[in-house]
């Protein structure tokens, strides 16, 4: 892929160009993300049950937030993700979790009802409204129960807010405006601070 795609007017051609770019990155940062991780996790298992649960991560990118969900006793985790060259180091660094090639937007080889958990880490404040929605209705439909978003709630740090320039992600509308896309597709909506204007989200599936 050409240097040409982040200037793409289609957003997940540029997504997938910036972090198939900084992939190496990424990986080179490994276990030192998985363990900066270790806090929202904590929020996590203090909330729901994690121990003995099938677990489907959406945008896993290198793994490190799957990982965590691994190491809390989850049965199995999936990781998804559309960046080749993100899930080639995932699959390096973490044997004990698949990883598949996919889009959050449509997962439809995979069955309604079919994860315990459905989570998504970093992801959503990168895409816009639109985008948002369509990941969330289809993290509803798999989902049996959960659902965990990790991602920005407060206020980021300036290296993060010019990260988010750079990828041209939607970060400032997300903070304001996320609870209340929440609410439209889940019930019991909450959200928990952890460190560094990030945090958790967690909400539960409508059964009616
Ligand atoms: C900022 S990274 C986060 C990676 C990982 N979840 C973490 O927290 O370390 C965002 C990831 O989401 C992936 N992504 C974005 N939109 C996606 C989509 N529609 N389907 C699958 N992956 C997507 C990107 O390729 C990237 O690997």
């Amino acid at each position: 892929m050409g240097i040409l795609h982040y200037f793409s007017k289609d957003p997940d051609k540029r997504s997938r160009f910036i972090f198939n770019f900084i992939a190496p990155i990424y990986g080179y940062l490994g276990t030192s993300v998985e363990r900066n991780f270790v806090s929202s996790m904590n929020a996590v298992t203090k909330n729901i049950r994690v121990e003995g649960k099938d677990v489907m991560d959406l945008g896993t990118g290198t793994g490190a937030w799957a990982a965590n969900f691994k190491r809390a006793g989850a049965k199995q985790v999936l990781g998804i993700d559309f960046a080749s060259k993100m899930l080639d180091k995932a699959k390096s660094t973490y044997s004990n979790i698949e990883f598949v090639q996919g889009d959050a937007e449509n997962l439809k080889q995979f069955a309604d009802n079919s994860f315990d958990i459905v989570t998504a880490s970093f992801v959503l404040h990168g895409v816009k409204e639109h985008k948002r929605s369509n990941i969330l209705r289809e993290m509803s439909r798999v989902s049996r129960k959960h659902i965990v978003i990790h991602d920005f709630i407060g206020k980021t740090p300036l290296s993060i807010r010019f990260l988010e320039f750079m990828e041209r992600s939607d970060y400032k509308y997300f903070k304001l405006n996320f609870c209340n896309e929440l609410n439209m597709h889940f019930s019991h909506a909450q959200k928990i601070s952890t460190k560094f204007g990030t945090g958790i989200y967690i909400a539960e599936k409508n059964t009616n």
